[in-house]
């Protein structure tokens, strides 16, 4: 569909509930590639929160957060994050993602001064260690795109005492890599490498994309599913 057309909410729901389904992340990232054009408007219509409730999250625990904070936007999109990011005086952002035609539109907004394709779980992110004050990762944590084991290379990448926040769904189809991804930051903390400060469970995350992603006992989330938020302070001494 070209950009600009509208499509209905159970079109949108359907579109994204195939992109759910994909476990292989070379057609996953395809599938980015060709959504890009109509990301922004089709997330808007599932009512897609998680950039703003990340960015809320980073800016209320962090709110000497200095405006020349070096800021990290991992699987960046279309630049969701850096708007929110922006909306609250943060000037110096670099970002990255593993689909071209994602960072095109992340381009476009303007809010970037450095982008750069990485596909995360496969190679480095391109920074040395200890460059940014905080690293966001927002909606990739999941099966078939951005891996759990791709963590530590966030915290690499921040500076001793620096914040990393990160998002993962937790309707039923994604518990168990909830489950797995929890494993793995628990052993970073157990490790010394980090320390949880916030671990904020969100009830309307966005639109399911089908009856069986919300969960019954939450009836009252009306057709949302839920996510989490998490932010981790890395330890001050390497
Ligand atoms: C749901 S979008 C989220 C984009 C943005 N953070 C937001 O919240 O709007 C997921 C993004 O992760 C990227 N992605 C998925 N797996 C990736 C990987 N292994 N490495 C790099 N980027 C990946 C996709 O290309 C896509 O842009």
């Amino acid at each position: 569909m070209a950009q600009g057309e509208d499509r209905s909410l159970p079109e949108v729901r359907a579109r994204v509930g195939a992109l759910h389904g994909i476990t292989d992340l070379a057609r996953k990232l395809h599938f980015y590639d060709c959504w890009a054009p109509d990301y922004d408007q089709d997330v808007a219509a599932l009512q897609y929160r998680a950039p703003r409730l990340a960015v809320d999250c980073l800016t209320q625990a962090s709110p000497g957060l200095p405006h020349t904070a070096l800021i990290l936007d991992v699987a960046c999109g279309t630049g969701l994050v850096a708007a929110e990011l922006q909306a609250q005086g943060v000037l110096q952002l670099h970002g990255v993602d593993g689909s071209p035609e994602m960072l095109e539109q992340a381009r476009a907004r303007g809010l970037y001064q450095r982008l750069s394709l990485c596909t995360l779980g496969q190679e480095p992110l391109p920074s040395p260690e200890g460059t940014f004050d905080a690293v966001l990762m927002v909606g990739a944590l999941s099966d078939g795109q951005v891996p759990y084991s791709a963590v530590p290379e966030l915290l690499r990448v921040t500076k001793p005492g620096g914040l990393v926040c990160l998002t993962t769904r937790t309707n039923p189809s994604n518990l168990q890599f909830k489950e797995a991804l929890e494993a793995t930051l628990d052993q970073l903390e157990q490790a010394g490498a980090w320390e949880c400060l916030v671990a904020w469970p969100v009830d309307r995350w966005e639109l399911a994309t089908s009856e069986l992603e919300v969960v019954p006992s939450t009836s009252a989330n009306d057709g949302f599913i839920s996510g989490i938020v998490y932010l981790y302070r890395k330890q001050k001494v390497a």
